[in-house]
């Protein structure tokens, strides 16, 4: 590996994703003047002399592997527990079942903590803590929390979570276990924002909520390039993503921009399927509305707390995404969730999150609608392990 630790990234500057206006990466940033999310960039020309795709043959399976384009610029800052190059699997009694050829399904719930979240905060603490911050806080409807209790775990930094109440009940026991302070709020995720926010003016605490600091996106954007080297440098037709805050897909629709400079593929681009709950549609309603910015959504409500989330700051980078793309946006109900969650587990062997069984959800309804074509090479993204939602899925399956 001494090859990769001299490899150094090559985070260049900080750019508003909606005004263009720039910034410095060495100091600790959060939203821009526009109040919108900062996006990082990077010197490509430079990545691409060492980030090759011959050279990614002996590094390291886990995300950290695409360094150059990856903002660490100290390798001893990395808090790593190993995400990241989850198995992309193709379905074949699922696809069977569904009369499909190329249906895949990408695993995040094997990754530390259980979920794709351990890559956004592997990356936005590792990041923070070069950044010489030691007090770490943010608002989560779950699973987002316990990542960042255990990277700061790992950093040896300090934790502070706010939580709906109604978060499943594990995620409140491994920020307790990972030694966070656990703040249970009685509301939504945007309600436990505006407190995570509010304490962290008071208490000096450096707020890492999604999109609302440039790094977590950098993380997540590490599946878009997974999927691609997984499938030998091409790219799938569709990409079936169930979205909260959108931060996986503006992450990935980010990566292939950032492929395609490296040359690793052409101007293909998948079909990016944004799929949310009927319960809490934002984006959605957003998109069929043709609107560039969604109105937040009244009393939301679904069982997949990561699709909770009524008001995102990145609204407008997920609703671009999906219309450059050619792709849609969607609902599923929480009935169907559960549907899927249970046909996954019992074709694939993958015990998803509700959130992953809507990808299925909506992939069935797209089919049936004609959306989808049946030989399309098509990318199911389980964001998280069922395991996290014992309590919630339980009663549903007669337990
Ligand atoms: C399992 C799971 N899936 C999907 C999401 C939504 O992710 P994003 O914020 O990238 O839309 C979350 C967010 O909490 C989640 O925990």
């Amino acid at each position: 590996m001494s090859e990769i630790t001299n490899i150094t990234s090559r985070l260049s500057h900080l750019e508003c994703s909606l005004t263009g206006e720039t910034a410095d990466p060495n100091y600790a940033h959060r939203l821009s003047a526009a109040g919108k999310p900062f996006l990082a960039r990077y010197d490509i020309e430079k990545a691409s002399e060492t980030l090759t795709k011959e050279s990614l043959i002996n590094r390291e399976a886990n995300m950290w592997r695409y360094r150059e384009v990856m903002p660490v610029i100290n390798r001893s800052n990395i808090v790593t527990l190993g995400e990241g190059f989850t198995p992309l699997s193709l379905a074949e009694r699922l696809g069977k079942h569904l009369g499909m050829t190329h249906l895949l399904i990408k695993d995040e719930g094997v990754n530390p903590t259980g979920s794709f979240k351990a890559r956004g905060l592997s990356a936005a603490v590792s990041k923070a803590f070069e950044l010489g911050q030691t007090k770490l806080t943010m608002p989560s409807a779950g699973n987002a929390a316990g990542a960042m209790s255990a990277y700061a775990a790992a950093a040896g930094m300090e934790a502070h979570v706010y939580m709906p109440n109604d978060a499943p009940m594990a995620n409140k026991i491994e920020c307790v276990a990972y030694g966070a302070k656990l703040n249970l709020v009685d509301g939504f995720i945007t309600d436990a924002g505006r407190i995570s926010g509010e304490h962290a003016e008071t208490y000096g605490r450096f707020d890492v909520s999604t999109l609302k600091e440039p790094y977590r996106a950098e993380g997540k954007k590490t599946m878009g390039y997974e999927i691609v080297e997984q499938l030998g440098f091409e790219v799938p037709d569709v990409i079936i993503y169930p979205t909260g805050g959108g931060t996986g897909i503006v992450g990935i629709w980010k990566a292939l921009y950032e492929m395609e400079q490296l040359g690793w593929i052409g101007s293909q681009r998948p079909r990016m399927i944004c799929v949310q709950a009927e319960g809490c549609a934002p984006l959605v309603n957003a998109y069929k509305k043709g609107q560039e910015f969604a109105d937040p959504f009244e009393n939301p409500s679904t069982l997949a707390a990561g699709m909770r989330v009524p008001a995102a700051v990145g609204d407008f980078l997920v609703i671009r995404a999906v219309r450059e793309s050619g792709g849609t946006a969607l609902t599923v109900d929480d009935d169907q969730m559960i549907d899927s969650v249970r046909t996954m587990a019992k074709f694939e062997g993958i015990f998803s999150a509700p959130e992953g069984g809507a990808t299925l959800s909506a992939l069935q309804l797209m089919i049936d609608s004609g959306e989808i074509g049946r030989d399309e090479r098509v990318v199911l993204l389980n964001t998280g392990s069922a395991l996290k939602y014992l309590d919630v899925l339980g009663p549903e399956l007669g337990l």
